[in-house]
């Protein structure tokens, strides 16, 4: 029912060398050997009538309506079970099939509420397709038998509502979610009759293991499982396909309309990131984007003690811009600049960055990945020669061996992960680094081969003893390295991983691990077939974080796991257009597509299209920014689509920053917790409100669609323009493919890309360009894109930051599934359900030491700050170890974290801060304070 629009072909596609011909009702259709007869059909134009088969999920065969007659068999074959044989001849309309196909929905309706006219779903409904299609005229059997009509309703899930009175009992939501999410929350309880759909233990849909990704509700032919903004609003009259806002996987989504209201979220079925699928965040957490708290007027202010004013936008953008001009004045060029965000647009980042060079004049342009992901970019460009994932997403189904380092992509990468674990329960080998025992780890139908369960910090000791085993132990793939390598890089490295120093022996009282668990482990990467990498923020979030990526790289090229598919160095990017952000530009020191600031033919080009003179030298990074602020040589910041108080380290020492500071100006949908401390608001724009394009963690550059106007009446990317214009430097996009079409002549990784050859191709992965017209789904097939792989030495060096008597645990981070980093986002929707709070996790041994119990209150010290949470005693963390998240800005995580950083990029050293932990009675003084502070913000934004 929920397929506006979409044929559903009953089965899934086929793919095979062999082709197969038959007749269907007289007419001759050729398909790959394996493919349904119902699916031959769908293809041959014959809609056969259908119940339990979807084209997502393998066939049941349990309804019954789609029985067909095969010339020379016996009986009444099920289409969606039989498979197609050359020569078949199939008849799919007989006057016997119509008796049958009848008669089974005689059955189904007799025990079917008769409330078509005022069923949510009405209109979009496969079981009430089939009764016309199959000519149902009258239920012989009546409607006063047994029945299932005063079953109540589940509507424990927030977003969708089960009315059990309705469901035939197709088995569709159970396969949806053991195939496609691969959860295995739900189960048919009872026999024969009194079989139902039923999750968990016969719990409610809340109580059970459901993650409400919703592939259920999706798939259900009926309106058993259903929207409950489907319930509440009626059915969509249009739609229009766009990408998802939250993370790095990059879903496609058709958004059904009503109006200018958003209906429901449908995934994609032709997205080529999701396949169809999604998690809780992208089909249901969207209510953001009308929430109360929007701000939808531009305020200004002197001071940040002083009211804010509502002013109109050519007050507000003229204000602003005066300011950056009088600060410039005063001291000087480079004391101002501008940051750009991963949740915005390829086309705004590119904007906001061309703002800065341009009209600002300097190269004061940092970007969210500074905290994030940079050692990915740093690293695999050092190794590889680009700085990117070298896969598709569906190259893991041709893995053999998946190693997941310091990466949870089950609660950060969700539909991503459904695709791993399907591969996991075909019998791919899992080896698994992380310090927690996360979902990764174990699972529905899989569970790691090996969890190496290192101390925080000693990555880079993990790979260098991985890297040992392979050259010790004769597990290099020699011709792969001579044909593709750098030679003497190579030796180099080869002869560093072999020293003692290196073995797993050796390192084991350092990483914690066995040394036999470690060598088992990087034997089964080396010689398992194809091995690949999948990280995340586990890797690069430590002061050796680009060393890591650097040592992984390494792997990959010593054993041949690179440049085809089902291997590859992959990193998982966390927000939905990090990559994006990161190649538009964003870095103080790179131009779009990843050229030097000191390359005088890159800077030339720029220059000749921007009819500017351009500094060579890189400008400040946003650590360096908030030192600048506090030494008075930076005093003013455009900062847009990112809450820097509430996501950089060290919350004291940004906020002394910024209130340091002259002029900031903040563009966001909140008053978030960095326009706390603003002079100017700009309100932003979500991502239902504007055109534009994300890059996800595949390099997949996808379409954003505007489906309603833009809330406060600017798309952020117009926003810009104006601030540009104020400023004296001309801009004048009529649309964000104009801007496309500047990076693409000016990047030569996007030479190809326009928002027409998206459009056409559904997405494309860069480099799409003269040599790859259709994009780059896996890179560095015949050569690297730096020419020769080059290995790096990757020697691991202790972080400053050590467990001491004052500070005896060590802290790490983390984020969950329902919540979305800063949770600007999903604090503001129904997610808040799952997870209300953020709490620190603490091993048994360590709470029982410090006499703290199950949810008391604990504090939390470190050598930067003080902060107060609840505790939840689980083993997930290993004794020495304590982990929390980081959605709520009353939680001070970041007040925690240290001003430690990667030695490369500068991104924060999130992962590893030593901290005491002891019960206590009331928040700490930065949480009172911040309490002060918040409700003095919010009565300060209160306008009439
Ligand atoms: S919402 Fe997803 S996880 Fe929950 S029961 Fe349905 S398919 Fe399973
Ligand atoms: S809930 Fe829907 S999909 Fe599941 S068995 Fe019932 S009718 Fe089929
Ligand atoms: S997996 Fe990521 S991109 Fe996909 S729906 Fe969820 S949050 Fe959105
Ligand atoms: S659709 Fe074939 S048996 Fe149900």
């Amino acid at each position: 029912m929920n397929k506006l629009n979409d044929t559903d072909f009953g089965t899934p596609e086929r793919v095979s060398d062999t082709q197969i011909t038959l007749e269907i009702d007289g007419m001759t259709v050729t398909v790959p050997a394996g493919t349904s007869v119902m699916r031959a059909s769908t293809i041959a134009g014959v809609n056969v009538p259908k119940l339990c088969a979807t084209d997502s999920l393998e066939a049941f065969g349990s309804c019954r309506v789609c029985l067909v007659e095969i010339e020379g068999r016996k009986g009444y074959p099920a289409s969606c079970t039989t498979p197609v044989e050359n020569g078949m001849k199939v008849k799919t309309q007989t006057s016997k099939l119509a008796d049958i196909r009848r008669g089974m929905m005689e059955l189904y309706i007799s025990d079917h509420p008769l409330d078509c006219l005022t069923c949510p779903t009405n209109g979009n409904c496969e079981l009430q397709d089939v009764a016309g299609i199959v000519g149902l005229r009258e239920v012989r059997y009546g409607y006063k038998g047994k029945n299932h009509l005063e079953l109540k309703k589940d509507e424990s899930n927030p977003y969708f509502t089960y009315d059990a009175s309705k469901c035939i009992v197709c088995n569709r939501c159970v396969r949806a979610c053991e195939e496609t999410q691969g959860t295995f929350a739900l189960t048919i309880d009872g026999r024969g009759f009194d079989s139902r759909v039923a999750a968990g233990q016969n719990d409610s849909f809340m109580e059970s293991d459901c993650v409400s990704c919703g592939a259920c509700v999706q798939a259900c032919p009926t309106a058993t499982l259903t929207e409950k903004t489907v319930i509440m609003m009626g059915q969509a009259e249009h739609s229009a396909i766009t990408t998802c806002a939250y993370c790095g996987v990059g879903c496609s989504f058709k958004a059904e309309m009503k109006g200018n209201e958003v209906v429901r979220m449908v995934p994609h079925k032709d997205g080529k990131a999701n396949h169809g699928h999604s998690c809780v965040k992208g089909r249901f957490a969207w209510g953001y984007a009308t929430h109360q708290d929007r701000m939808l007027k531009p305020m200004i202010r002197k001071k940040i003690t002083d009211p804010w004013q509502e002013v109109s936008w050519d007050e507000a953008i003229g204000y602003a811009a005066s300011e950056f001009r009088r600060i410039q004045a005063k001291h000087g060029k480079d004391s101002i600049g501008g940051i750009t965000s991963s949740r915005c647009t390829n086309e705004e980042t590119y904007l906001v960055q061309k703002l800065v060079r341009a009209a600002f004049g300097n190269n004061n342009v940092d970007t969210c990945a500074r905290v994030c992901h940079s050692p990915t970019g740093y690293g695999l460009k050092q190794t590889l020669g680009e700085s990117a994932g070298t896969q598709t997403f569906d190259s893991v189904m041709h893995a053999d061996v998946i190693m997941v380092i310091g990466a949870n992509p089950v609660a950060a990468h969700p539909v991503f992960a459904s695709q791993m674990k399907r591969r996991l329960r075909q019998g791919a080998k899992l080896i698994v680094v992380d310090p927690r025992t996360t979902e990764m780890v174990k699972g529905a139908h899989y569970s790691a081969d090996y969890h190496l369960k290192l101390r925080p910090g000693t990555n880079v000791a993990v790979i260098s003893a991985m890297a040992h085993v392979v050259v010790t132990e004769g597990l290099v793939k020699e011709d792969f390295v001579k044909e593709r390598c750098d030679m003497t890089s190579f030796e180099e490295w080869r002869t560093f991983a072999a020293r003692a120093e290196n073995s797993p022996e050796a390192m084991e009282a350092v990483t914690g691990i066995p040394a036999e668990t470690l060598r088992a482990a990087a034997r089964m990467y080396a010689t398992g077939g194809n091995a690949a990498i999948y990280y995340g923020l586990g890797v690069t979030e430590h002061a050796q974080g680009s060393t890591m990526v650097m040592g992984i790289a390494n792997l990959a090229m010593a054993t041949g796991n690179v440049g085809r598919e089902g291997v590859g160095v992959n990193p998982l990017r966390g927000q939905n257009n990090v990559q994006g952000s990161c190649d538009m530009g964003s870095f103080p020191h790179e131009l779009p597509g990843y050229r030097h600031i000191s390359d005088s033919i890159a800077r030339a080009e720029f220059e000749a299209r921007w009819n500017v003179t351009l500094n060579p030298e890189p400008g400040l990074r946003i650590p360096n920014m908030f030192d600048a602020a506090l030494d008075g040589s930076f005093m003013g910041l455009y900062c847009q689509g990112e809450d820097i108080v509430q996501s950089d380290p060290d919350t004291q020492h940004v906020a002394s920053a910024l209130s340091a500071m002259e002029c900031i100006v903040v563009q966001d949908l909140f008053l978030n917790e960095t326009a706390k401390y603003a002079h100017v608001f700009l309100p932003g724009s979500s991502f239902l409100e504007k055109d534009g394009t994300f890059t996800n963690a595949e390099r997949r550059i996808s379409r954003v669609t505007k489906v309603m106007p833009a809330k406060a009446g600017y798309s952020d990317w117009e926003v810009t323009q104006l601030l540009a214009n104020a400023l004296g430097y001309p801009m004048q996009y009529k649309h964000p493919s104009e801007i496309m079409d500047e990076i693409a002549a000016l990047t030569p990784t996007f030479h190809g890309v326009s928002f027409k050859k998206i459009e056409q191709l559904g997405s494309v992965q860069w480099p799409c360009n003269e040599n790859a017209p259709d994009g780059t789904p896996i890179m560095h097939i015949d050569a690297f894109v730096r020419g020769k792989g080059r290995f790096i030495i990757t020697q691991y060096v202790p972080t400053d930051e050590k467990v001491t008597k004052r500070f005896p645990l060590i802290l790490t981070t983390g984020r969950i599934l329902s919540q979305y980093n800063v949770g600007a986002q999903t604090r503001r929707t129904e997610n808040v359900r799952w997870h209300s709070e953020d709490r620190l996790e603490i091993h048994p041994h360590d709470a029982e030491e410090r006499g703290i119990r199950q949810d008391d209150w604990v504090g939390i010290e470190s050598r930067s700050g003080q902060t107060v949470l609840r505790a939840t005693i689980t083993e997930n963390v290993q004794p020495g170890v304590v982990y929390t998240t980081f959605h709520f800005p009353e939680s001070g995580a970041n007040v925690i974290t240290t001003d430690n950083s990667d030695w490369a990029t500068n991104c924060p050293e999130y992962k590893v801060t030593a901290v005491q932990v002891m019960p206590v009675t009331q928040p700490s003084e930065w949480q009172r304070e911040y309490e002060r502070f918040n409700k003095q913000q919010l009565e300060l934004a209160k306008v009439d």
